[in-house]
């Protein structure tokens, strides 16, 4: 197409697709036959919405009647119902975005996986070769779809490197990567249950988690933020300590456990951790002791919180929503596949993805600073497992509005820098 064309003659420096990625580009390619029906499943599947589950019921799939031939119905499913609804979407980007080499590949992907899902609609369930080519197939997809975000980001890069940048476009851009990323982390989740729990082992360092879960995450174990410690000495050579408070009003004195998926909660805090010694290095540079980063935990009826506070200067207030939009992001153009990224500062998608692993379970994550001082970012978790439940974007008329409606023009004036010459004003008396 035209836009592609133009998009690489004036793409300032050409980014090199990974060859894993040309190959399997290729290769879906070369199976032209069953690609061309996927337009019809892909219609019929985004016909249906989601189906959130809740920590509890990820538990009691893995637990009380841990039914592999349960999972197995539901996810062939539920999984072809989660990629279409995101596809559909993936079609409503901004032309000359969707045309983008790493977007064409992340699509490729998405269709190639729905396509070998539906190969198990017509199997027969109580055959235990169907369910163990499927465990085998969900491994194959979950590998697939391992680079998808620094692919993305890639086109998103070579996009905004070519095409001049307007408020609209960058909206839907990001209305569209949160709703995708969050629909990226559900699909991982509910790969990652059923091949966890029916591959037919336990995990031999925690034995009590169910698949990814744990019901009993003790949250003070998961901030001991050693790694984002190590790494900040290696790159500075120092890092400041971090104090941990724990605040439990549910059980006075008793450490602090919820019902959660450890390794999301290790994501976030790891990125909080990251910003925060680095905000706290290189504004104490000349110090010889490091103020600590302060954390802490706070248990309450409906909550579980968690603040991660630093003294390292803070961000002005009139910044604070960039830093989680994905087309702002200052960080140089990550290198797929190659290991030399800066350490303690990636390429800007700390914290908008943090934020959605915390809204993944109906949390939150924001960041309140104060220019001059510091910066406190709290993570909002539910308390009860009754509450977490997963927040699915849904395709429908209403999402399909967000993409159409024109956000252009601004209705605020435009304050000016001159100062306004009020002489004409002049009464004449
Ligand atoms: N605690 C903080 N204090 C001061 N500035 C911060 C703090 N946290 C974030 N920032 C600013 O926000 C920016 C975006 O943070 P974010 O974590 O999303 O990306 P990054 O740290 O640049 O890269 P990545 O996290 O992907 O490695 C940072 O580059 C930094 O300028
Ligand atoms: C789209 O789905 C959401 C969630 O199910 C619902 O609240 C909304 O009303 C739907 N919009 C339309 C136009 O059907
Ligand atoms: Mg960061």
């Amino acid at each position: 197409p035209r836009s592609y064309w133009l998009l690489r003659c004036g793409s300032r420096r050409r980014l090199p697709l990974p060859a894993a990625v040309n190959r399997l580009w290729s290769e879906a390619a070369g199976s032209n036959a069953a690609l061309a029906s996927a337009p019809k499943h892909i219609e019929h599947f985004s016909k249906f919405s989601p189906s959130p589950l809740s920590m509890k019921q990820f538990l009691d799939f893995g637990s009380i009647n841990a039914c592999e031939k349960t999972s197995f119905v539901f996810l062939r499913q539920e999984l072809p119902v989660r990629l279409s609804n995101i596809l559909k979407e993936i079609n409503l980007l901004p032309d000359r975005l969707l045309a983008t080499p790493s977007v064409q590949t992340v699509q490729s992907w998405y269709i190639q996986s729905l396509m070998e899902i539906l190969e198990f609609l017509d199997k027969n369930p109580d055959d235990h070769r169907v369910l163990g080519e499927f465990v085998d197939a969900l491994v194959t997809i979950r590998n697939r779809h391992n680079d998808v975000v620094p692919t993305m980001a890639q086109g998103v890069i070579q996009y905004k490197e070519v095409f001049p940048q307007d408020v609209g476009t960058n909206q839907n851009i990001q209305y569209f990567l949160d709703r995708f990323y969050i629909s990226r982390i559900s699909i991982r989740m509910l790969i990652n249950q059923h091949t966890l729990i029916f591959d037919g082992t336990t995990n031999p360092v925690h034995p009590n988690t169910i698949g990814s879960i744990d019901p009993q995450c003790q949250v003070a174990d998961v901030v001991q933020g050693e790694a984002a410690k190590s790494l900040c000495d290696q790159y500075y050579l120092r890092s400041p300590d971090l104090v941990l408070q724990e605040i439990n009003h549910k059980k006075r004195n008793h450490p602090i456990s919820i019902v959660y998926v450890p390794s999301h909660l290790y994501h976030m805090l790891f990125e909080l951790f990251k910003n925060a010694m680095r905000a706290t290095i290189e504004t104490h540079e000349k110090r010889k002791e490091l103020p600590p980063v302060q954390v802490l935990v706070s248990l309450g009826g409906e909550d579980m919180s968690i603040k991660v506070s630093d003294t390292g200067g803070g961000v002005p207030f009139r910044r604070i929503e960039n830093l989680f939009s994905y087309m702002y992001s200052t960080a140089p153009a990550p290198q797929v596949g190659d290991g030399a990224r800066p350490p303690l500062a990636g390429f800007g998608y700390g914290l908008p993805i943090s934020r959605l692993y915390a809204k993944y379970f109906q949390g939150d994550l924001q960041l309140y600073s104060m220019e001059g001082y510091g910066t406190d970012a709290v993570i909002y978790l539910k308390a009860l497992s009754t509450d977490s439940i997963e927040r699915l974007p849904v395709y429908n008329k209403t999402a399909l509005r967000h993409y159409l409606v024109s956000h252009e023009a601004d209705d605020w004036c435009v304050p000016s820098r001159e100062p306004l010459d009020l002489s004409g004003f002049k009464s004449s008396d």
